[in-house]
């Protein structure tokens, strides 16, 4: 949720922060800024609501901008204050200026000691009040460490801030808490960034910040320290190159990633499959907690807690374990039944989910032994929970995710395999059976859907103008029915609901009208007699019914036939199809597909 980049060095400082912020884009999207000291190092200032294209116009008519060489930039969601020009980051005073992620919580009362010290606000941002708290105390402290350490002894929340003083033209300084920051390593220059995917293209080496460090960045060095003493900090160099983040000749990051998840998923399998029978053990995970656990929590946002419902049916049938799936924001006021004899797993594409990391902690906090499913290297889900299985995903920049559901539950099934031989559910023949199906059949049956997306993209042409829908299903066809509808509305903001379809003739069916769209996933054969009724319930009143299923349902009006493969596995499938429906309706209506309203892909605030 919005996003930084800090540059200093020899090039223009903001150009390589237009660049930066163009792959942060995705990240938050209702404004943007650039602060940055032009040759004569004054420090300026160019800020805009709207899409980044908006700040470049404004920069055209700046010409101080070509000599830069030290700068920062910052992309906005809008927490506190609407999107406008002046809400837009970078935030400060003739003294300095500063870009934040994260809110703060104590904001209110910061400003109102603020306001007695005689200082005005421009903006309804938290962020123009951390400004200024810093501006109060560099006057105090007269120099740049101090004031940022008294600052951050008194922000209460999340933050992750790069910071330019006036008089230091060549300096950026970088502190954060709960919300992630990098410090890239250049030749003769270097950068701050709020994710990896900011800085790919000059370089994949940098330092993770910790809280209570700070960073002072200059074109030639990197200084970390903490309370005031430099600390050696282990270099990090990312798995990702610029081309794994860069759209590749398709229309859309989601049709992109969307046509990755094949190699995906086997690139995620591969390491832990030994002789087509689970493996784990070059992962350092405490596989005694999956053998002794007495119930397992599944705590995940969005569609990552989607993935987490089709891993429940497979750990609950396969290994016989109870499983509570719980959406992370709601997870911690339900004050969860949790103990040592628990396990708790996470999962998160960024790794940097706020609900989902306070669950984690949470989770840690009552005893319970937590396992981190992360797409995102470093993330602090992953570095903070007691074990961590990547996904090897690759970035996903679309807002809408895709690959990250497809790969985590490909991940997760294959640990319900694990863990149901651990407890002596399954014998190894028929384990080794379903992991071929995962890992030789469901990417061949996933790339075979994408080969015949043309067949979903006629069905996109037919729902495009509706403006409600349902999804139903029974089973793991009703989970796969609620990623299905986040899919659509999320990006063709067509209003859409998942129905359990045993459900839905006890209220719901009177908003079944003639000509309104079903789409009906039969993958499930113990269920799909049921299913036929349901589906005859709704045409009965009119509606198009569009079956996705592995044979011809005859009861609907058309059917997307999905390849053979283990019904259990029959979500991947499936789910792409789903994937391209809510894509190719997105396109057809015109939308923004990769930045859909109102969204940003990683969701740092609770
Ligand atoms: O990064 P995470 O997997 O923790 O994100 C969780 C959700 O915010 C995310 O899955 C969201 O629901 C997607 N935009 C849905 O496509």
């Amino acid at each position: 949720m919005c996003g930084i980049i800090g540059y200093i060095g020899k090039d223009n400082s903001v150009k390589h922060l237009i660049e930066g912020l163009r792959a942060l884009e995705y990240r938050g999207y209702d404004s943007a800024g650039v602060a940055f000291f032009d040759k004569e190092n004054a420090l300026m200032r160019v800020k805009a609501e709207g899409r980044l294209a908006n700040v470049e116009a404004k920069l055209a008519n700046v010409p101080e901008a070509a000599g830069s060489h030290c700068g920062i930039g910052h992309t906005r969601w809008a927490t506190h204050g609407a999107p406008s020009d002046t809400n837009s980051h970078p935030h400060g005073t003739a003294a300095l200026q500063i870009v934040h992620n994260g809110i703060i919580e104590n904001h209110v009362e910061l400003k109102a000691e603020l306001v007695a010290l005689g200082y005005t606000f421009e903006s309804d941002t938290d962020t123009e009040i951390a400004a200024k708290l810093l501006d109060y105390y560099y006057k105090q402290e007269s120099n740049a460490p101090d004031a940022i350490s008294r600052l951050t002894g008194r922000l209460r929340g999340s933050y992750a801030l790069g910071i330019l003083f006036e008089v230091e033209p060549n300096k950026i300084y970088a502190v954060r808490k709960d919300s992630p920051l990098i410090i890239g390593i250049g030749k003769g220059e270097n950068f701050i960034a709020s994710d990896i995917t900011a800085i790919l293209r000059s370089t994949r080496d940098y330092y993770q910040l910790e809280e209570g460090e700070l960073a002072t960045v200059t074109a030639d060095s990197i200084e970390i320290s903490c309370n005031g003493k430099q600390i050696v900090k282990e270099r990090k160099t990312a798995l990702w190159d610029v081309e794994a983040a860069e759209r590749g000749g398709y229309a859309h990051f989601m049709l992109k990633e969307i046509h990755e998840e094949p190699e995906a998923m086997i690139k995620t399998l591969r390491p832990r499959i030994k002789d087509m029978l689970p493996d784990f053990s070059d992962e350092k995970l405490d596989t005694s907690a999956l053998a002794k656990v007495e119930r397992l929590h599944i705590v995940a946002c969005g569609t990552a807690m989607h993935a987490g419902l089709i891993a429940r049916g497979l750990f609950e049938s396969l290994a016989r374990i109870p499983v509570e799936v719980e959406i992370a924001s709601e997870f911690r006021y339900n004050d969860p039944i949790i103990d040592e004899s628990d396990l708790v797993i996470i999962i998160s594409q960024s790794g940097e989910t706020a609900d989902s990391l306070a669950a984690l902690r949470l989770a840690k906090e009552k005893g319970a032994h937590t396992l981190a499913i992360v797409n995102v290297t470093g993330s602090s889900i992953a570095r903070e929970a007691d074990s961590v299985l990547y996904t090897l995903a690759g970035p996903e920049i679309a807002v809408a995710s895709t690959k990250a559901y497809t790969v985590q539950t490909s991940l997760l099934s294959l640990l319900a395999v694990e863990c149901a031989m651990l407890r002596g559910r399954i014998n190894e023949s028929a384990a080794r059976e379903l992991v071929t199906e995962l890992y030789e059949r469901a990417p061949k049956a996933v790339a075979e859907m994408i080969d015949r997306a043309d067949e979903v993209k006629a069905i996109a042409e037919e729902i495009k103008t509706c403006e409600d829908l349902f999804f139903i299903g029974r089973g793991a066809d009703y989970y796969l029915s609620s990623e299905g509808s986040l899919k659509l509305k999320e990006i063709s903001y067509i209003h859409s609901e998942a129905y359990a379809a045993g459900e839905l003739k006890h209220g719901t069916i009177s908003l079944v009208v003639p000509g309104i769209p079903v789409i009906a996933l039969c993958t499930v054969p113990s269920l799909i007699e049921k299913m036929g009724s349901n589906i005859r319930e709704v045409t009965a009143r009119g509606a198009n019914a569009i079956a996705v299923s592995f044979k011809d349902v005859p009861e609907a009006n058309k059917t997307v036939i999905i390849p053979t493969i283990d019904p259990r596995l029959a979500f991947l499938p499936a789910v792409t199809v789903l994937q391209l429906l809510a894509y190719y309706t997105s396109v057809a209506r015109g939308c923004d597909v990769d930045k859909p309203r109102n969204l940003a892909k990683s969701v740092t605030v609770e």
